[in-house]
């Protein structure tokens, strides 16, 4: 079985349930977070997903709120893009080729991270990530350290997004 490592912002933009639980069955699923134990979880994110089964499930499992619990301390769209920590364990998981990946606001958290010789992982890829589109539809514009969108497309990614937001 394969080894997944789930990297946790501190700050509360992240719901990682879905995701989780595709990979459960198939792999063995670590959690690290920048000050280790018990990183918070976003109080927006669970009101729009409190009728989501899975988000539910996710968030009750006793399994994972232990993993929680003595989540590792590793390295958020606040702290990840420039936590050394974060870069470098995505940087050493990126270059031999073991697979980086993340969704939303968590692309942010890669910003930083390159290829051997100092190229960024979005240079020349498709990419997607939480849109400007979606940012003024929250209102958030003004409160993110950057936009996703944009640096994507500064640091050389070809970026996509749906023809509606979210
Ligand atoms: C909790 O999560 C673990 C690990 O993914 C899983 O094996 C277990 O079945 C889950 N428990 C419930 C009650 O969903
Ligand atoms: C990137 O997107 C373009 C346009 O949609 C597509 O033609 C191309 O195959 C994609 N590249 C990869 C590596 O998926």
């Amino acid at each position: 079985m394969p080894s997944v490592l789930f990297v946790f912002t501190l700050t509360t933009k992240t719901l990682s349930a879905h995701l989780y639980y595709v990979l459960a069955p198939h792999a063995t699923i670590d959690i690290a977070s920048p000050n280790g134990a018990n990183p918070p979880v976003d109080e927006g994110s669970v009101k729009m997903f409190e009728n989501d089964p899975e988000s539910l499930k996710f968030l009750a499992n006793e399994t994972i709120k232990g993993q929680a619990h003595q989540c590792q301390e590793a390295p958020r769209m606040f702290d990840l893009p420039v936590d050394p920590v974060n870069i470098k364990l995505a940087n050493e998981f990126y270059r031999p080729g073991k697979i980086v990946s993340a969704v939303c606001h968590g692309v942010a958290a890669l910003v930083g991270v390159t290829d051997t010789q100092g190229k960024s992982i979005f240079a020349g890829k498709n990419v997607t990530g939480f849109s400007n589109a979606e940012e003024e539809i929250l209102s958030k514009t003004k409160d993110v350290p950057f936009s996703t969108e944009d640096r994507i497309i500064s640091l050389g990614g070809k970026y996509t997004k749906a023809d509606k937001p979210f």
